[in-house]
C-alpha cells in the first residue's frame, strides 16, 4: 500500500508531481473548483490507476486538463460554440466535451471508450504551473473515493486516498468547491450536462453574444454529479459489432479478446491482460474493442473477467455495450 506524501506547493513540488505523473504515477493538485485525482491522459494505465484509486464501479469518462486554450484545440475539434465559450470563460471552471482530433493522444480509457473527449484549462495557480511543467495532458476527476464527497482541502484527499496515491500538492482550501460546468460544444448547439462553477446565465449570454444558442434539451437526463445517464453513456459508444460476454470458446467468425487463463482468438488475437491482472485489462479495454470494431469484427467475445477490483467496472461498462440497441 502506498502512502501519499502531502507537499506545500513550490517548485520543488511540481518538478516533483511532474516526474511523478511521467512515470504513470498519480499526483492529487489543488484547482479553483475542488482537488483533482490527476494522472497521464495518454497512459491507459495511469488512467487505469485514477478508477482503481477512487474505487469506481463503472468508467465515468474523465476531464483531461491543459495549460492552454491553443493545447485544449489540439486535443478536442474546434467548434465556434466552443471558441466562443473558451474565449469567454477559460482559463476557469468550464469543460468542454468535444470530438477527438484524429491524432489525438489521449487514452480511449480517458474518455471511456467514447468518441468525444472532456477538456478544461483550469485558472489555479498551482494546477497551472503543473500542467505547463508536465507539458501534456492531465486525466483528474475529483480527489475523492467514489461516492463521497468532492475534496475542497489537500487534508480530505489525504483522508480519502492518502494509501492510494503517491503526492498530494497542498495550496490550501478550494475558492469554489463547486466542479465546472460541463458543455457539450461538439455540434453547433451547445447543451450543459452538468451545472457547475460558471452559471447559466453567463454561457447563453456568451454563446446569445457570438449569435450561438444554448440547446436546452438534455437538462432532463443530468444531476448534479452524475450528469449522464449510464443509458445516454451506453448509447454514445455502440460498437458495430455484436458483444458477447463471458465467452470461453470461440465460434467461428468470433474475435474473441481473452483474459487471464482464456487466451485471445481470430483476426487480431487480442489479450486484456494474460496475467488476469485489473489495471492492465482495464487500460486495454476500450482500445481493444476499437480495434475489434475497426477490424470489422462482426461478433466480439470477451473472457469472463472476474467481479473483482476494477472487474466490476470493466463488467459494468461490457453489459453495456452488449446490451440490446434501440
Ligand atoms: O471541477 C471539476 O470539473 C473537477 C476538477 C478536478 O477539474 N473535476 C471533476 O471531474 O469534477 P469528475 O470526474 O468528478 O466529473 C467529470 C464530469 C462527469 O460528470 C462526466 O460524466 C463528464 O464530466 N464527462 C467527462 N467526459 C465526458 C464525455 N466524453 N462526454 C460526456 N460527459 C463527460
Ligand atoms: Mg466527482
Amino acid at each position: 500500500m502506498k502512502h501519499a506524501e502531502c507537499l506545500a506547493l513550490s517548485d520543488y513540488t511540481i518538478d516533483r508531481a511532474a516526474d511523478i505523473l511521467r512515470a504513470g504515477g498519480l499526483v492529487a493538485f489543488p484547482t479553483e473548483t475542488v482537488y483533482g485525482l490527476g494522472g497521464d491522459a495518454c497512459n491507459g494505465d495511469a488512467v487505469a490507476a485514477i478508477f482503481a484509486a477512487k474505487g469506481r464501479p463503472a468508467f465515468n469518462p474523465l476531464i483531461s486538463h491543459v495549460a492552454t486554450v491553443d493545447a485544449a484545440f489540439e486535443l478536442g475539434i474546434e467548434t465556434a460554440a466552443a471558441r466562443a465559450l473558451a474565449d469567454a470563460f477559460w482559463p476557469g471552471p468550464m469543460t468542454l466535451i468535444l470530438h477527438r482530433q484524429p491524432d489525438c493522444p489521449i487514452a480511449r480509457l480517458t474518455s471511456a471508450g467514447l468518441d468525444r473527449i472532456a477538456l478544461r484549462v483550469p485558472a489555479h495557480k498551482g494546477a497551472c504551473q503543473l500542467l505547463r511543467h508536465f507539458g501534456g495532458p492531465v486525466a483528474a476527476p475529483s480527489a475523492n473515493p467514489s461516492g463521497r464527497i468532492s475534496p475542497s482541502r489537500a487534508a480530505h484527499v489525504m483522508a480519502g486516498l492518502g494509501n492510494a496515491i503517491d503526492l498530494v500538492i497542498d495550496d490550501g482550501p478550494c475558492s469554489s468547491g463547486v466542479e465546472s460546468t460541463v458543455i457539450n460544444a461538439s455540434d453547433a448547439s451547445a447543451t450543459i450536462l452538468r451545472p457547475g462553477g460558471v452559471t447559466r446565465t453567463s454561457i447563453a449570454g456568451c454563446l446569445a453574444a457570438a449569435g450561438l444558442q444554448l440547446a436546452n434539451t438534455d437538462d432532463t437526463v443530468t444531476t448534479p454529479d452524475a450528469p449522464v445517464s449510464p443509458g445516454q453513456l451506453a448509447s454514445h459508444y455502440a460498437p458495430a459489432a455484436q458483444l458477447v460476454m463471458n465467452v470461453t470458446t470461440a465460434t467461428k467468425g468470433m474475435e474473441l479478446i481473452g483474459f487471464g487463463p482464456t487466451g485471445g482468438h481470430g483476426q487480431l488475437d487480442l489479450t486484456l491482460s494474460a496475467a488476469g491482472d485489473d489495471v492492465e485489462a482495464a487500460a486495454n479495454l476500450f482500445d481493444m474493442l476499437h480495434a475489434a470494431d475497426a477490424a470489422g469484427a462482426k461478433v466480439i467475445g470477451v473472457a469472463p473477467v472476474p467481479d473483482t477490483g476494477l472487474g466490476e467496472a470493466i463488467n459494468d461498462r461490457l453489459r453495456r455495450a452488449a446490451a440490446p440497441r434501440t
